[in-house]
């Protein structure tokens, strides 16, 4: 499915329209400085599109609110189209920022009581272009995004992703060579992201602007020609990415939403993404993630019962399946969490049973090792001290004078059982978006 998109090849085109030179941006948060950039160098050539990912808080905004001249740098220069920005004063920043950047927001940011004709219109007024000329470039700019056909309707009236290109074209209207978007598609579902993203791709392939846009989805930063990915301030890789995904080829898998039949299901089921996501691995930090907490949710009630006097060692049953219940529970939860925050959305059914299932047999694998070992007596005295293991113990004891295979069988169908628990809890206790 995907297609490589081109991008422009000659040099002149290349040239860096954004240079960050060792830029640090700190705030003043009261409680002491929040170092949200650190000695962050970044070169982007005319003609790219840049996606910048990272976790929450890694200074994504930071950096395009500084790339956008709304906030100077702490320390080190920004020049923007050969302009070193950092230096001028402020309402010089202001004129560069107006004749070279086109901004989309989030929220969309549309004036709401005002028509998307009127709403494109707003960024060539301030300019002081004339009612006429106003007009006809705003029209062609719906135009341009596909909507012709709603010029006089005001935002409430409109979808969100049409709101979405309502907002690019007023982006578009000034004729910016560079687009910046801050979580363009984070209110809106699969299709509408991928019809805003051929947008984007399209504007980019066809005039050449250049696109840089904050994202969480992985999806999304697939379909950028560069992904910059962010961590406590710092660009901790820097990828080309030379076949990037092409969205409108993408969305032409998507069924349209409105087409009837089993295809048009919501959460479009059978569509690529849908399938890619679901195929996409369980990053390896979910399996650890989930192993810690299970841990930290064991020693929680091995603790409490130390602190009432009870060796674990004498634990009755009861007491030691509550742990092991926590810990389920205690490993879903995180599971879920650092998977919704890895992936950039919630895993999938099928991401889901994957993870039961390989999570449920690494730990079954080395748990049955210890059984062996318990059983031969070896590690009896290690494996009793260490709570993790006493379910173990317990069952290896339970198991003791039968025969091998209702051992092994007994072994199968509770691990079995636990597959099904840990998936029935990423479910249950798992972020739903
Ligand atoms: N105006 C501010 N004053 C103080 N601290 C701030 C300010 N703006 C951002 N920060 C801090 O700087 C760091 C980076 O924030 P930033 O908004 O750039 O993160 P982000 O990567 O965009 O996160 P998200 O994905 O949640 O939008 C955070 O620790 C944040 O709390
Ligand atoms: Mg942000």
């Amino acid at each position: 499915m995907a297609a490589a998109v081109s991008l422009p090849t000659d040099p002149i085109e290349r040239e860096p329209i954004v240079d960050l030179s060792h830029v640090s941006k700190d705030y003043d948060a009261g409680g002491g400085i929040v170092h949200a950039m650190r000695d962050v160098s970044l070169s982007i050539a005319r003609g790219e599109f840049v996606a910048i990912v990272g976790t929450s808080g890694s200074g994504k905004s930071t950096m395009m609110n500084i790339l956008g001249c709304l906030d100077r740098p702490t320390h080190g220069t920004y020049s923007l189209a050969g302009l070193d920005v950092g230096a001028r004063a402020s309402d010089s920043r202001a004129i560069v920022r107006n004749r070279v950047i086109g901004f989309i927001f989030q929220g969309f940011n549309l004036l709401p009581r005002t028509t998307a004709l009127e709403n494109c219109e707003l960024p060539l007024q301030y300019r002081g272009v004339g009612a006429r000329e106003r007009r006809r470039r705003a029209t062609a700019a719906l135009q341009a995004v596909g909507l012709g056909e709603r010029m006089d309707h005001k935002p409430n009236q409109l979808s969100g992703g049409q709101q979405q290109r309502v907002a690019i074209a007023r982006a578009l209207v000034t004729d910016p060579p560079l687009l910046l978007a801050d979580e363009p598609t984070g209110n809106l579902d699969t299709r509408t992201s991928l019809e805003v993203l051929a947008l984007l791709q399209r504007l980019n392939r066809e005039r050449g602007i250049t696109v840089v846009l904050v994202t969480h989805e992985r999806d999304i930063a697939a379909c950028a020609s560069r992904v910059v990915t962010m961590r406590d301030g710092r660009i901790v890789s820097d990828v080309v990415q030379d076949a990037p995904l092409d969205a409108a080829a993408e969305l032409e898998a998507v069924p349209p939403p409105d087409a009837g039949g089993p295809a048009s299901q919501p959460e479009s089921a059978h569509t690529d993404l849908a399938v890619r996501r679901a195929r996409m691995p369980v990053p390896a930090r979910v399996y650890v993630s989930m192993f810690l907490a299970s841990r930290l949710g064991l020693a929680f009630v091995y603790l409490l019962l130390a602190l009432a006097g009870v060796a674990h060692a004498d634990a009755k049953l009861g007491l030691v399946v509550a742990a092991h219940a926590l810990g389920l529970l205690a490993e879903a939860r995180r599971g879920a969490q650092v998977a919704r925050k890895r992936l950039g959305y919630p895993l999938t059914n099928e991401q889901r049973l994957r993870l039961a299932l390989r999570y449920t047999l690494g730990t079954g694998a080395a748990a049955a090792a210890l059984v062996l070992a318990v059983t031969f007596g070896k590690l009896f005295a290690v494996a009793a001290h260490l709570g993790a293991v006493s379910i173990v113990a317990l069952l290896s004891d339970h198991l003791a004078g039968r025969s091998a295979p209702v051992s092994v069988a007994a072994y199968a169908v509770f691990l079995a059982a636990l597959v099904l628990l840990r998936y029935l809890l990423l479910a249950l206790l798992g972020p739903r978006r």
